[in-house]
């Protein structure tokens, strides 16, 4: 079987941004086990509002979805802004609006990881939520386990999820062995 690429979007612009770094824990995971992968955070999807008439012609907005065309495997993270997803992740899921007409619309098919962080619980968990609800509507499968991490909890936020982030991992593998 081909390497299975692995794509994860998500994170803040922020250079240090905790969910950005847990992305990239996931995606160090899909490597160990034979994947290939890309990370799309910060600049690569600082995107402007999506508008669906005026949305060829980015470069960036390009590359992102020419990177999921290729996936096999779909990685979302967010921070929980006010309870829900943040402004920047949420535009980056409006541009999959893109691939509506592709062979394979939207996530069709595709195990989908998530990851909320949030400065508490209430907003880790409401984050996921929306991010399982709008991985539904693009026709994803979110795996059975997602990721809600409190961020201000003692220690390294991604020493504390590793399991969990091992057993996410582990299910989007066993799913594209289907
Ligand atoms: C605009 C804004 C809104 C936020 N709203 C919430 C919130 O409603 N609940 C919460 O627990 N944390 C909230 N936070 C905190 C972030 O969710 C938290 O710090 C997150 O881990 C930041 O992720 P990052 O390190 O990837 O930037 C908010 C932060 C910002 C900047």
């Amino acid at each position: 079987m081909r390497a299975p690429h692995v794509v994860a979007l998500g994170g803040t612009l922020r250079p240090e941004s905790a969910t950005g770094r847990l992305l990239a824990a996931a995606l160090g995971m899909a490597e160990a086990r034979g994947a290939r992968t890309t990370l799309l955070t910060g600049d690569a999807i600082a995107f402007p509002h999506y508008e669906p008439d005026a949305a060829a012609g980015n470069a960036a907005v390009g590359r992102y979805l020419d990177a999921l065309r290729s996936a096999d495997a779909v990685i979302v993270g967010s921070p929980g802004y006010h309870g829900t997803l943040s402004g920047l992740v949420k535009t980056a899921l409006d541009y999959v609006e893109q691939l509506r007409t592709d062979e394979r619309v939207y996530f069709d098919g595709l195990p989908v990881g998530l990851i909320a962080t949030a400065a508490g619980w209430q907003a880790a968990v409401s984050t996921l939520h929306a991010l399982r609800t709008i991985t539904h509507s693009l026709r994803g499968w979110p795996t059975p386990m997602g990721l809600a991490i409190n961020t201000t909890e003692p220690g390294d936020c991604i020493g504390r999820c590793g399991p969990q982030m091992e057993v996410m991992v582990g299910q989007i593998f066993d799913f594209l062995r289907c």
